[in-house]
């Protein structure tokens, strides 16, 4: 944990293989002491402030109980509250929060923003999600394909749609993980060249691989863990109907999982849009683990927290 103690957690490029494997398992020991019931005050007397300039169920509940769990406060922090709202910089902001806190996790729109607050700041940083990136979910996400797969090196993740926040860490961490990734997107949504050329680069190192498509029969083939996620993202609100017509052949639906391993599992980031981008019959199937997806949120960012806070 030493080695991690006041790192920001912006992005998985900024994380080694090991670094996130590291906090997999914990993840995995905080959840079994949560369970039994072990206390693990292990940020007792604690702050960590939440900047919320998107709605939230998952993130905001998880990190403020998860906060408490580990013996300290969470402060929630809302955009229309705070000076930032009405123009104060992100430096001034990042320095005066860091003065009474000590880690801030932030939701926003551009990530830039959360470097800019990370370089503002003297304590970590966690982003909590921007349109870039999710890191946090890709943390709870790897942590449950590993309780029920028992591995990650040489799984098959699938992930069909958008290429979006999403993608972007989960391709990022299957490449680091060693993990076979495939992504099929339609024309005009594709997934971060950036992001896809380093994971591809990553890929070579690990012993992974990327397959980027645009038919979802193909990359669904063989996978042992089927994704999806929302058509429109927080902020795409008015783009709803002409993304429908773009990915009306995106569905994961019964037609479509049949491609996939016969134990495959489907994941969700949520909120879902039944009858969008994934059939009720999948999402609310025996194959589908959404919920245990949210329940480790708590876990895998108790550990992030934990880790970088201490
Ligand atoms: N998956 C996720 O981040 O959910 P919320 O938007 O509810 O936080
Ligand atoms: N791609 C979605 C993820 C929500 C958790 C969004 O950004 O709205």
């Amino acid at each position: 944990a030493a080695q991690l103690k006041g790192k920001d957690f912006l992005a998985l490029v900024d994380y080694t293989a090991e670094e996130i494997e590291y906090l997999i398992h914990y993840g995995i020991e905080l959840k079994r002491k949560q369970k039994a019931r072990e206390p693990h005050a292990v940020l007792a007397g604690k702050t960590l402030g939440m900047i919320f300039e998107k709605s939230s169920t998952r993130t905001r509940v998880s990190f403020e109980v998860g906060m408490y769990q580990l013996g300290g406060q969470a402060l929630f922090l809302s955009k229309n509250d705070l000076q930032l709202g009405r123009g104060e910089t992100v430096w001034d902001t990042a320095q005066t929060l860091s003065r009474y806190l000590d880690g801030i996790m932030i939701r926003t729109y551009e990530h830039r923003k959360v470097i800019d607050l990370a370089r503002g700041a003297t304590v970590p940083v966690i982003n909590g999600l921007t349109d870039h990136a999710h890191p946090c979910q890709v943390m709870a996400d790897y942590q449950t394909v590993l309780e029920k797969k028992g591995r990650l090196k040489g799984i098959k993740v699938a992930y069909i749609g958008d290429g979006n926040n999403m993608v972007h860490s989960l391709m990022m961490g299957a490449s680091k993980l060693g993990m076979d990734f495939a992504i099929a997107s339609p024309e005009g949504y594709e997934a971060g060249k950036e992001v896809i050329r380093q994971s591809k680069e990553n890929a070579a190192e690990t012993g992974g691989s990327l397959l980027v498509t645009r038919d979802p029969r193909e990359a669904i083939e063989n996978a042992d863990i089927i994704y999806t996620d929302v058509w429109a993202s927080m902020g795409q609100e008015d783009e709803q109907k002409e993304r429908e017509i773009a990915f009306k052949n995106f569905q994961v639906n019964e037609a479509l999982v049949k491609y996939a391993k016969q134990d495959y599992l489907f994941m969700h980031c949520l909120p879902a849009h039944r009858g969008e981008e994934v059939s009720e019959g999948v999402i609310d199937g025996a194959h589908s683990i959404i919920f245990d997806q949210a329940e480790n949120r708590l876990h895998a960012q108790k550990a992030i927290m934990a880790a970088t806070m201490i």
